[in-house]
């Protein structure tokens, strides 16, 4: 497996919090519906919700681009049913990891009251090996697990 990118960040909680209470609706305009709904399966969503968007800054550091190269959306966080996450790129985000040869990704992240942070690796398209087309978004996700491990609710 090479790994021909890499992208971490931290997000503090309460700082998060206090953005998206000023303006809920960027809430929406962040995060994908699948997102929002696991988070909001815990008494704290603000928590998941920075842990997430950590992901999505830590992924732009990974593709070399800055805030406004895709949209936040663009990248998603789901979840594989033990509770591992994986990375699901599309639009934007999805082009940009083409054009830099990324076909899979990994991702981890760790969240507690106070700080979110996540690490993102880029792994090339050769060694995506799902056998399957490395553009697609699912595909691209699923990295060496199987389809039957995915958690479709989150
Ligand atoms: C992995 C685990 C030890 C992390 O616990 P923790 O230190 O309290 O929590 P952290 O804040 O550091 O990490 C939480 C994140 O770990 C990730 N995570 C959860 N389970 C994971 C797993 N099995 N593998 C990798 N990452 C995992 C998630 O992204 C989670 O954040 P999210 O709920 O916002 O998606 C804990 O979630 C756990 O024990 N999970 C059960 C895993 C398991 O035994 N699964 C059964 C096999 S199918």
């Amino acid at each position: 497996m090479n790994v021909v990118s890499v992208g971490i960040d931290a997000v503090e909680v309460e700082r998060f919090r206090a953005v998206i209470g000023r303006r809920p609706t960027i809430v929406e305009r962040l995060f994908t519906d699948a997102e929002r709904g696991y988070a909001a399966r815990f008494p704290d969503p603000a928590e998941r919700l920075a842990a997430r968007f950590a992901v999505k800054e830590a992924t732009m550091k990974a593709l070399g681009v800055g805030l406004g190269a895709f949209r936040f959306r663009d990248v998603s966080v789901g979840r594989y049913r033990g509770g591992a996450p994986y990375l699901v790129l599309s639009g934007a985000a999805g082009e940009l990891a083409l054009d830099r040869g990324i076909g899979s990704w990994l991702v981890s992240l760790t969240h507690t009251a106070l700080m979110a942070e996540a690490i993102v690796l880029g792994l090339c398209v050769e060694a995506a090996g799902v056998g399957g087309d490395a553009s697609d978004p699912v595909v691209s996700a699923l990295g060496p697990y199987s389809p039957g491990s995915l958690d479709v609710g989150a």
